[in-house]
């Protein structure tokens, strides 16, 4: 793989699988921009990785903070959509509005890139979402994410149809080692993560670099599109 003087921009780039995808594309030559929420944070970790990298302020949930960020970019080849969170707990509790948040950062605010960054990207660059292996195997109390990882590999399929000089692919997760775990595992996220590791046909839990592995593969081969790859070690299939 040669990602060699691509502008590729890693939207969630501060932590866990937009991390690791920011580190691999520079590893692999690309010329990168992450973001985060957070503009000390973004710095930070781009300074982690190369002080050639930009960390940029981006809240996707905000309409303008996206306009204003790409107006600043041309030349773009691709973009990768990491952000997202996973909201847990019963259908009935919450408001409607509070359960679907995540939902809306993950679509709305994927949207809100795509019609950002169309007219500025180059000839068969790609945008790449995230979704997961809730889309096929539901978990109960993690009904919003199963709705928001699906929708985000649909929306891989519908834009090829819409902007046919760009390609549009996902990547379908499955439990990866990450800090979003620790919110929600707290201290107990190994042994968590290290049970649901003995139920999957590989008996181990995905690293944000097998994932980030998957998302420059679909950057560099021009001829895929509308295509969504899983990395959940057969775990949509137990
Ligand atoms: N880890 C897993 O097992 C797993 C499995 C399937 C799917 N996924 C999905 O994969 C994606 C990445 O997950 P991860 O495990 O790497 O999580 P993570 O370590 O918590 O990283 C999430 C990233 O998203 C950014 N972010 C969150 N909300 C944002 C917003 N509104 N606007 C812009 N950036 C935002 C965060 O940036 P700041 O907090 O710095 O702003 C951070 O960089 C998520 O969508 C997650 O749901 C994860």
């Amino acid at each position: 793989m040669n990602l060699k003087e691509k502008n590729i921009i890693v939207i969630g780039g501060s932590s866990g699988i937009g991390k690791a995808v920011a580190q691999l594309a520079f590893d692999l030559g690309a010329s990168v921009t992450l973001t985060s929420r957070n503009l000390d944070r973004a710095e930070k970790v781009a300074r982690e990785i190369d002080s050639s990298i930009t960390g940029c302020q981006l809240d996707i949930d905000n309409e303008n903070q996206v306009q204003d960020f790409f107006h600043l970019l041309s030349e773009i080849d691709h973009v990768y959509i990491a952000a997202g969170a996973t909201k847990l707990g019963p259908i009935t509790e919450s408001t409607l509005e509070d359960n679907m948040l995540a939902f809306n950062t993950r679509i709305l605010g994927s949207l809100r890139v795509v019609r950002a960054v169309y007219s500025k990207m180059n000839d068969l660059g790609s945008v790449i979402f995230t979704g997961g292996v809730s889309t096929d195997r539901p978990i109960s109390g993690a009904w919003v994410s199963g709705l928001a990882t699906s929708t985000a590999e649909q929306l891989a399929r519908v834009l090829v149809m819409e902007f046919p000089n760009i390609r549009f692919n996902a990547v379908a997760p499955g439990y990866t080692d990450t800090p979003m775990w620790d919110s929600i595992m707290g201290e107990n996220r190994l042994n968590i993560l290290s049970n649901i590791a003995e139920t999957l046909p590989v008996k181990k839990i995905a690293t944000a670099e097998e994932v980030a592995s998957a998302v420059t593969f679909l950057m560099s081969n021009k001829s895929i599109t509308g295509e969504v790859i899983h990395i959940d070690g057969g775990g949509r299939l137990v």
